[in-house]
């Protein structure tokens, strides 16, 4: 048995894709683990993935990957899963919703026979409902079942808002809240840059937040799938957990009556550190705001209730 000062960090991603291939790789350069094991329903990608990884680590030090198996989910401390149907040109997230929960099925029996005290990072679309299921389905405490939820979102927020001022998008304090969806909602009544109001017309507004919402829409028109920030933002979900860092992330979690909102998945500011999501923190938004953050949990509500769980 290795004592805790010999227990290595392991990480296994689910589902080595386009997300979780890239995902992989930011890790491994980003050296947040002492173990990556990549699993996939195509043995040959894993393999394949693997190989190609592992000939990079004369250039970065100490790590070891390996294309695995779910009996390599006993030691992990963060399950990341990237499985599954992804969206076509003109589908919505919610379009996957069948053959998601159908695939899930299958993934989390086979984890949860393995892992009982891990970390479940879910970035699968429709991912609040794909969250939603694989922690009831497990059982487990709602902060280990994390969905990456607007995280994404509110970074493509911050960085058109940064576009537009020319201010550095690190800088910039704002939120989408809601479903990773369509649904989504900007908190224009909290963003700031360091304190100061945004100065921006209803028109500006209103296209940065429509770009923001259908921002993977237009990726997926040009080349097929969205990976570079998705990959960036579990990695700093990890790097939360991992280093115990207590940072405020729009996660999806579990609600209990946030502003009045109960039983669902939706992305919200979250603390999260080594326990996951530490807390779900009260944005003071507005009524109008909180008249949209029903509407979307409202629909979530109805898809959830569409599946048997
Ligand atoms: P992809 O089609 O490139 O990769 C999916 C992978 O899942 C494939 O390698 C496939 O072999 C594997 N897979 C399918 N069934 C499996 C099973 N039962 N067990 C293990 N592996 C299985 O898709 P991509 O582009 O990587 O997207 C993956 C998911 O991530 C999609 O649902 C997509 O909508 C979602 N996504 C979520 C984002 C977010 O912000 N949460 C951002 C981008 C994508
Ligand atoms: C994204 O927002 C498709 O959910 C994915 O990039």
């Amino acid at each position: 048995m290795l004592t805790s000062a010999e227990k290595k960090t392991r990480i296994v991603v689910i589902g080595v894709g386009a997300v979780g291939s890239t995902t992989a790789y930011t890790l491994l350069l980003r050296e947040r683990m002492d173990e990556l094991v990549l699993i996939d329903a195509n043995k040959d990608k894993a393999i394949g993935d693997a190989l190609d990884m592992n000939h990079g680590l004369p250039f970065l030090g100490k790590a070891k990957v390996w294309a695995g198996t779910y009996e390599d989910c006993r030691e992990a401390d963060i399950i990341i899963i990237t499985a599954g149907a992804a969206q076509r040109t003109g589908e919505s997230r919610i379009d996957l919703l069948k053959r998601n929960v159908a695939i899930f099925e299958s993934i989390t029996d086979e984890v949860l026979k393995y892992n009982t005290d891990g970390i479940l990072l879910i970035a699968s679309n429709p991912v609040d409902v794909m969250s939603y299921f694989t922690w009831k389905k497990s059982g487990w405490p709602f902060r280990r079942v994390i969905g990456s939820g607007t995280l994404l979102d509110s970074s493509r927020f911050r960085y058109l808002i940064g576009d537009k001022l020319h201010i550095d998008p690190r800088s910039v304090h704002a939120h989408i809240i809601g479903e990773h969806g369509d649904s989504e909602l900007p908190v224009w009544s909290l963003a700031n840059i360091a304190g100061s109001e945004i100065l921006l017309g209803e028109e500006d507004k209103q296209e940065i937040f429509a770009n923001t919402r259908d921002a993977a829409y237009r990726i997926i028109e040009t080349k097929g799938a969205t990976f570079y920030a998705i990959a960036l933002a579990l990695d700093r979900i990890c790097t939360a957990i991992l280093r115990n860092e207590a940072s405020v992330l729009n996660v999806s979690a579990l609600l209990t009556n946030y502003h009045g909102i109960s039983d669902v998945y939706l992305g919200v500011p979250c603390i999260v550190d080594h326990t996951g999501v530490r807390e779900v923190l009260p944005l003071q938004i507005n009524y109008n705001e909180k008249q949209l953050l029903n509407k979307s949990a409202e629909k979530l509500k109805g898809i959830i209730e569409s599946i048997s769980l």
